[in-house]
């Protein structure tokens, strides 16, 4: 028996002994008997034993990480709630507060940084890891930031010429000011220039330029009134720093007024994405010359060369140029600048920095940018951002400048070698459920299907870390061009620079498969269409989402179905209109407005404000993602018995399956961001599970009940 078991366990889960299993009295009578029998009979037949173990049921996980799951089920769910009529609140019934799970597992995972990072430990002396801890101490030591004051900053504004509004300016040249402000603060105020992969050649690198990222929506089309206040809180936003900065405040409102026309005046000349796509005006490739000759208010050679050294940039060098437009309407407006009001444009600039450096100034300056967030969040009907407490800045702010420190220490802690393997063998079982899937897609045409079929097989996956942060040698790299001292300010600035260093070397370095798009201990998957590459990092297969010692209903339920998603998002081209001519489109269109009726007759509760029809592809993923899932860990039974389950919850393996999905998206029902490309909580919890013949099976569904209607969609 014991050899039964062990195949099926892998050392880590560390299963209780089997004597603390708890049978109930019918099966230990049962058992009883059948051992009398076994004695009696057929003694040492394997055949009868596994029939013991197969009438005690599931064995109960009653591990400590198990147990800390069961806890936290209980904390969210409301057991009074009938399954079958409202499985959102008997899952997530209790759940409190505006977080959804995605982003209370990312800060439990800043939450472990910090406990590295806090932790008393003696490094290597001017190791990577030593320089992180110090930059770390200094972010968090807010007695010598507020007693510096904005003297740092003071001295930052005299280096690029000084300030109209408060002491001394010299009339710098703009070009210089503006090469300074992108290659030694990285930043950008009139575009924004990064290095990214060649359009054609998808892994030569080559500089980008951009429309830039704007402080604020000052886009004139909203409503007229929204504009004002818009403007209105920004300009006392303007005004504070000013007056933070010593401005004189008659002046600082001049200033300010003048630098929000211009933001204004950028903004209407920014086109939207699908328009420039549409145009095929997104990828032009343009050489630094002919970008001189089109937009001759920029000294583009010289900026970008200090930008990108240690590259080494010539008249003919090729760029891609993302909006040619807007980089000729932007010249025009700083050429007509440049006459009259240079200082102004001196301020402007100068505005924006203070704004971008707000993370490393004294709490006024802060309060200042939080307050102004806040207050655009209401004005454009976002929820409030939750506060942050500042060792969660002091985590985020090191990780950017150290990340293949933090990655190497995360992953040391948190993402052993057996996690890996778990989460491998997961995926390759839902990878091989989504490929028998695509056999039995009614709408799907034979090619298509081999295409598809093609596509799952031919994909790459990543999961945990990009290698390099498990090399330990790359991970203590050393940061020497980092000075740490004088100021937080000046620190910062110097990771700033050296992060920009490190970002040019790598691009000029042989190139890896694929770049990671997000840090190790982040939650979010993605898939990479140009790389064809699906990641799951780290982060997110942690606990209460994922656990080799989880009862595997957990992981299947939760992170499967999230793999499944991803997976599907390949396909997401397919589900839009036109975008698979040889399919049988009206079956296709058939199940999508089955799958649009299915989730619009969900009653939701009051008070939601949500438009379906941004909705209808995550909806399909969702639902797809569950059923993919819903396939592999059934094929997994099959083939493997010794399925686990959490302690004292009365759910079975199958019923924690769907407990664990819908977990996953726990939150309150009521605070939906309007631009969420997801259905609100209840929605995802109750549109896929209903949609699955199987949940009202496992749960005992009356016909007719709402999470057992009396007619399914199948699109995926
Ligand atoms: C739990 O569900 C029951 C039945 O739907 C309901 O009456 C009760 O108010 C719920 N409790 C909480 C805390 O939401
Ligand atoms: C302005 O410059 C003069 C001469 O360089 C200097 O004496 C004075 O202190 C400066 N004023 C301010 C406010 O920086
Ligand atoms: C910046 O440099 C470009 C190219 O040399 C030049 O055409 C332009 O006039 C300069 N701008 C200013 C304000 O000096
Ligand atoms: C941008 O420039 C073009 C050509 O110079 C002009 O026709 C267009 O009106 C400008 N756009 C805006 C928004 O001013
Ligand atoms: C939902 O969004 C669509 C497209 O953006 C729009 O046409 C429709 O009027 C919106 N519906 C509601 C109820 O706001």
């Amino acid at each position: 028996m014991g050899t039964l078991w062990s195949q099926e366990r892998s050392p880590e889960e560390g299963l209780p002994a089997r004597r603390s299993r708890p049978c109930p009295p019918r099966a230990l009578a049962r058992r009883g008997l059948m051992a009398a029998l076994l004695f009696g009979l057929l003694l040492g037949s394997s055949v009868l034993l596994f029939y013991i173990f197969w009438s005690c049921g599931p064995r109960p996980c009653e591990t400590p990480v198990c147990r800390d799951l069961q806890a936290r089920y209980l904390a969210s769910g409301n057991t009074s709630a009938a399954p079958c009529d409202d499985f959102f609140s008997f899952a997530c019934g209790k759940a409190a507060g505006t977080s959804t799970s995605f982003q209370t597992l990312a800060e439990e995972n800043k939450e472990r940084l910090r406990r590295i990072l806090e932790a008393p430990g003696s490094w290597p002396l001017r190791s990577g890891q030593e320089k992180a801890f110090q930059f770390y101490q200094a972010c968090m030591d807010t007695g010598a930031i507020e007693a510096a004051g904005a003297g740092p900053l003071r001295q930052v504004i005299e280096e690029l010429g000084g300030w109209r509004i408060s002491g001394n300016w010299t009339s710098l040249d703009f070009n210089r000011t503006l090469r300074l402000l992108m290659s030694q603060y990285h930043y950008f105020p009139f575009f924004r220039a990064y290095l990214g992969p060649h359009p054609s050649l998808p892994h030569a690198p080559v500089i980008q330029i951009d429309q830039p990222e704007f402080d604020i929506p000052l886009k004139q089309e909203q409503e007229q009134k929204i504009y004002a206040q818009i403007v209105r809180e920004y300009l006392t936003y303007l005004n504070r720093l000013g007056t933070l900065l010593g401005g004189d405040p008659s002046k600082v409102q001049e200033h300010a007024s003048l630098s929000i026309t211009i933001t204004s005046k950028l903004f209407q000349f920014l086109r939207p994405l699908e328009q420039r796509r549409a145009q095929g005006k997104l990828f032009q490739m343009v050489t630094v010359d002919q970008l001189q000759a089109m937009a001759p208010a920029i000294d583009w050679l010289s900026c970008l060369q200090a930008t990108f050294t240690p590259m080494s940039l010539s008249p003919s060098q090729p760029l891609v140029v993302h909006d040619l437009e807007y980089l000729k309407n932007m010249s025009q407006l700083m050429e007509e600048h440049l006459l009259e009001h240079r200082d102004f444009l001196q301020s402007h600039m100068i505005f924006g920095l203070v704004g971008a450096l707000s993370p490393a100034l004294d709490s006024k300056f802060q309060e200042a940018r939080r307050m102004l967030n806040q207050k655009l969040r209401e004005l454009t009907d976002r929820p409030p951002m939750p506060a942050h407490q500042r060792w969660m800045e002091c985590v985020e702010e090191t990780g950017t400048f150290f990340e293949p420190t933090l990655a190497a220490l995360f992953v040391r802690e948190a993402f052993r070698p057996s996690t890996q393997s778990a989460a491998m063998e997961l995926f390759t079982a839902i990878k091989d459920a989504l490929i028998t899937r695509l056999q039995r897609l009614p709408w799907m045409d034979e090619e298509t299907r081999k295409e598809a079929q093609d596509r799952v097989t031919q994909l790459q996956v990543k999961i945990g870390a990009p290698e390099w942060a498990l090399e330990p040698a790359l991970a203590r790299e050393e940061y020497n061009d980092v000075q740490l001292g004088s100021s937080y300010l000046q620190s910062f600035l110097s990771c700033v620079r050296s992060l920009q260093a490190r970002t040019v070397q790598s691009f000029l370095q042989p190139v890896p498969y694929h770049r990671w798009k997000v840090v190790p201990w982040g939650v979010n998957a993605y898939y990479s269409i140009s790389d064809h590459v699906v990641v799951f990092p780290a982060g997110l297969l942690q606990p209460p989402f994922f656990h080799p010692g989880y009862p595997r209903a957990v992981n299947y339920g939760a992170v499967g179905s999230i793999m499944a998603r991803e997976l599907l998002h390949i396909f997401y081209q397919q589900l839009l209109p036109g975008g698979c001519p040889a399919c049988d489109t009206r079956a296709l269109q058939g199940a999508q407005l089955c799958l649009e009726d299915h989730y619009a007759a969900f009653p939701l509760p009051s008070g939601t404000t949500f438009n379906g029809s941004h909705t209808f592809l995550e909806n399909a993923a969702d639902t797809g993602g569950l059923t993919i899932a819903l396939q592999a860990y059934s094929q997994r039974l099959v083939r493997h018995h010794g399925e686990t389950t959490l302690p004292d919850l009365g759910l079975s393996p199958h019923q924690l399956f769907f407990r664990s999905y819908a977990q996953v998206m726990c939150r309150e029902p009521d605070t939906q961001d309007s631009q969420d490309t997801h259905s609100p909580p209840i929605l995802r919890v109750l549109g896929p599970l209903s949609n699955t013949p199987a949940f009202a099976r496992h749960f005992h569904c009356p016909h007719g009940a709402l999470m057992n209607p009396f007619s399914r969609c199948q699109l995926w």
